[in-house]
């Protein structure tokens, strides 16, 4: 096991706070890797008050890191040179001396975007994707048809697999009525961003072993989180991609005994965008106090969340499948005005009481939660970075969730700034 290494992953349905964890967690690492999702994530860095809003880039460039953009990553070129322009504006530079590419990575095309959105609207049930061509992407992807960052370099290539990608799409696209795509101005874009995106390119897996040998240590960034991996969330509401820690290993090219320590990230409520089972969602006024006291609205839609209370069944499954070794609990300071809190420990399904139940099961949509019940604190908590300094109550829940999930809890955070965290333990040490 190498203890030199960090997986940082979303332990919920995302949106736990990974990217400012990441960011603080970056002053430790040489290099900050992404390996999945595309510019369906957002990640927000709150450092001095200024407010960093980050989607596709890898969060450890605004520490001035090296970044790294796996081959498990699916590129939209236009999401991908609007974000470093924004960055540079905040006076982040992101030039290929500091981020790289693999070279094998698919790339987000507009007919994906068409597809996202012509496919919602046929669905029976929607998914509630982020409708920005993700997953059309990623089945092209497994349809290996896809077009990736090194086809760029062989123009006539390049208009064959177009061709190809064409033709499948616009016939699914005509056969339900809807407009078909050209091929002239997406292959004139691609042909546009080419030079610049190859220069971005690279063997990311040599080059992540290289850095290894040499010692430098590297932290994986997860996005979106577990209980949207296509395997183990609550399939078909989940994203295209691998959330888990060995998607890490896949989504790079480092090999699994390299990864390192795991750090699932879970707020101390629970929150999901789009649809899927969710059996401790509070459809009530609780639920949109959390939700404004949380500002729980998505980064890059503008979505409200669902919220809820925090389900001990769904973080275990989380922590089983993807092998955290510890927690790091975000937003306590969201429950500081609350006179009552609860923690779901069990659901009942058709009269059976369990504790552990896979989301990946249908029999989660008939879960009905079992609550543990604490009394709230009432008192601020924002921006204390000492577990000493806590009131006894939040000790309280902290010490019975840690109980609850059977790992250690390494990280507790008050608030958005990156100094608003309190660290129990190093998550590097937690194997
Ligand atoms: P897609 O990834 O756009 O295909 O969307 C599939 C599901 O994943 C939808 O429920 C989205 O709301 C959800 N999703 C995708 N990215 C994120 C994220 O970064 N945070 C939270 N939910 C996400």
């Amino acid at each position: 096991m190498n203890n030199l290494n960090l997986v940082v992953l979303g332990a919920q349905w995302g949106d736990e706070g990974k990217g400012r964890l990441v960011d603080w967690l970056a002053g430790q690492a040489d290099i900050v890797a992404r390996f999945n999702g595309g510019h369906n994530a957002g990640h927000t860095i709150v450092i001095d008050g200024k407010s960093y809003k980050l989607s596709l880039l890898p969060s450890g460039l605004v520490r001035g890191k090296k970044g790294v953009i796996g081959n498990g990553v699916v590129i939209e070129p236009n999401a991908f040179f609007a974000e470093i322009s924004r960055m540079r504006e905040m006076g982040v530079d992101v030039t290929p001396d500091n981020l790289t590419i693999a070279e094998t990575a698919c790339l987000v095309l507009p007919i994906h975007k068409i597809v996202d959105q012509e496919q919602e609207k046929r669905r029976k049930n929607a998914i509630g994707t982020t409708l920005r061509g993700i997953g059309p992407a990623y089945e092209d992807k497994v349809g290996r048809r896809a077009i990736r960052i090194c086809d760029l370099a062989s123009p006539k290539l390049l208009e064959e697999k177009l061709d190809m990608l064409l033709a499948h799409h616009n016939a699914w696209l005509k056969g339900g009525g809807a407009e078909t795509v050209e091929k002239q101005p997406i292959l004139d874009e691609l042909l546009k961003f080419a030079p610049e995106l190859l220069s971005y390119s690279g063997p990311v897996w040599s080059m992540l072993d290289k850095a290894m040998n040499d010692g430098e240590s590297i932290l994986f960034e997860g996005s979106q989180a577990v209980m949207l991996d296509v395997d183990w969330g609550s399939y078909p509401y989940v994203t295209s991609s691998g959330t888990l820690a060995a998607s890490a290993a896949s989504g790079t090219g480092v090999g699994v005994n390299r990864i390192g320590s795991v750090l699932g990230v879970s707020k101390c409520y629970a929150t999901r965008v789009g649809e899927g089972p969710f059996p401790t969602e509070l459809a009530d006024e609780l639920g949109q106090f959390l939700q404004s006291e949380g500002k729980e609205f998505g980064v890059n839609t503008g979505r409200p969340r669902r919220c809820g209370w925090l389900d001990i069944v769904q973080l275990k499954q989380a922590i089983k499948v993807s092998g955290m070794s510890s927690i790091a609990l975000t937003k306590l300071d969201v429950l500081d005005q609350l006179k009552l809190i609860k923690v779901c420990v069990a659901y009942e399904i058709s009269g059976r009481i369990s504790d552990l139940e896979a989301f990946s099961s249908p029999k989660v949509n008939n879960a009905k939660p079992i609550y543990e019940e604490f009394s709230g604190w009432e008192c601020t908590t924002q921006g204390i970075s000492s577990f000493f300094d806590l009131p006894e109550k939040a000790k309280q829940l902290i010490k019975r969730i840690e109980d609850l999930i059977e790992i250690p809890i390494s990280i507790v955070t008050t608030g958005p700034d990156r100094l608003d965290t309190i660290v129990l333990r190093d998550p590097k040490s937690c194997m």
